[in-house]
């Protein structure tokens, strides 16, 4: 392996790392040469993950417990200083849904969604950011500190029926380049990745993988980049958003100045002046969210299938932009004046909903079907509203398998 591809004689923890993405990602760490710590909830699984890197010659070690606890985070710096001498790597992967209509949540559904999120982040975030300052200190240096968060396109697009799940995503968001921003100089990276992948999360809305062949949707596809910016070469790269799934890694470009409004003699707002300035700029019927980022949409088809049609709105200060629409099997959603020209499910169609649910609705006749993504050339695309599209030369790497180092 490639040095600065190796991570020989690094530690890192996993949150999350039972099942899914983050088990996905702790084998990669873990095959890549780091030794573990890995975080779920109390039961078997976290252990057996353990058991399965420890098997073939990795070193890792379980720490279950509410990544919502202080104390868990607390017990998982411990493990890593206690059995491993050090740490180097924070993968903050856990996630759990309770996904409702922002006027049916119930605080409760809102608390636990912001508390394994939210929290869980910012606990590893923060232990892991005051002991690499304090080694910085010591050393009188930068040292070697990674965090790679796990956001979502429900947080870009604003996810209709995610508001707690958008909401914390956009929170770790921030959290990631506020935390960039403020520890580079102790060597600290901070990035995340909106990842798309077949879990337990997603599985009554992506369903089974295709028979025969490697699942475009295999999380196995994520844990590459996560490695990646885990290790040395990861070094140029702070504070950036990923999204990231089969083949595709796009990187978001931050949100931008659109359109800016000025009194007409540089006196300050009034109200007269905000409807002289501001107002004739919207004008539309105001249904649709303006912030709201659907460029990754089409990205989804790559590995996931034609998505469904994108509906015209316009932006002020911009050309018409595009929207979304929700299709549902046999159904169509909103009322007559949503019904825009596009594709319409047709009876047969292979339609569900991605894991922002409320939201979309893709039809997967590729992934249904058993095909696999074509070959691709190597390329990097600016495009508007995102920086690049990053694909590889060829189809998406097979599964990471065991870890076997
Ligand atoms: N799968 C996708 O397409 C997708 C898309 C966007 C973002 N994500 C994000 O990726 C991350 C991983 O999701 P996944 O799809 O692998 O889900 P998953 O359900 O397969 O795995 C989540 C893991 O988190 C654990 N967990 C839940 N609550 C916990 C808690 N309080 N303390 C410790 N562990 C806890 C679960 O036991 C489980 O092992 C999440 O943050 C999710 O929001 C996933």
């Amino acid at each position: 392996m490639d040095h600065d591809l190796t991570l020989d004689g690094r530690t890192a923890i996993v949150t999350g790392a039972a099942n899914g993405l983050g088990r996905a990602e702790a084998l990669a760490l873990a095959q890549a040469g780091a030794a573990v710590v890995l975080n779920d909830l109390a039961g078997p699984g976290v252990h057996a993950v353990a058991d399965e890197i420890t098997a073939v010659g990795g070193r890792a070690v379980a720490c279950d417990g509410d990544v919502g606890a202080w104390t868990t985070g607390e017990a998982m710096l411990a493990a890593a200083l206690g059995t491993f001498g050090g740490l180097d790597i924070v993968v903050n992967n856990t996630g759990v849904l309770r996904d409702r209509m922002v006027f049916t949540m119930s605080p409760q559904e809102w608390d636990l969604v912001l508390r394994v999120h939210l929290r869980g982040h910012f606990i590893g975030t923060r232990l892991a950011t005051a002991y690499w300052r304090d080694q910085s200190k010591r050393a009188g240096g930068p040292v070697y500190g990674r965090i790679i968060n796990t956001s979502s396109e429900a947080f870009l697009l604003g996810s209709a029926g995610q508001p707690n799940y958008a909401a914390a995503k956009a929170g770790i968001t921030a959290l990631t380049v506020t935390t960039a921003r403020s520890c580079a100089k102790y060597g600290v990276r901070a990035n995340a990745i909106c990842p798309r992948a077949r879990t337990s999360m997603t599985a009554d809305l992506l369903g089974a993988a295709p028979a025969g062949g490697a699942d475009p949707l295999a999380p196995e596809h994520v844990a590459p980049l996560v490695t990646y910016l885990a290790g040395p070469a990861g070094e140029a790269i702070n504070g950036e958003v990923f999204v990231v799934h089969g083949g595709v890694a796009a990187v978001m470009d931050p949100p931008r100045v659109r359109t800016v409004f000025r009194t007409a003699d540089a006196s300050m707002w009034t109200l007269d002046s905000v409807a002289e300035a501001i107002g004739p700029a919207f004008t539309g019927d105001g249904s649709a969210a303006g912030f709201a980022c659907e460029d990754t949409l089409s990205l989804a088809s790559e590995t996931i299938g034609s998505v469904a049609a994108p509906r015209e709105a316009a932006r002020p200060g911009r050309d018409v932009g595009s929207r979304s629409r929700r299709v549902s099997p046999g159904r169509t959603q909103g009322s007559a004046r949503d019904q825009r020209p596009g594709r319409v499910p047709a009876p047969g169609d292979h339609v569900l909903r991605d894991e922002r649910r409320a939201d979309h609705v893709l039809d997967l006749p590729q992934v249904a079907e058993g095909a696999q993504p074509r070959a691709r050339s190597a390329h990097f695309l600016p495009d508007r509203g995102r920086r690049g599209v990053l694909r590889p030369a060829g189809r998406p790497r097979a599964r990471c398998g065991q870890a076997d180092r």
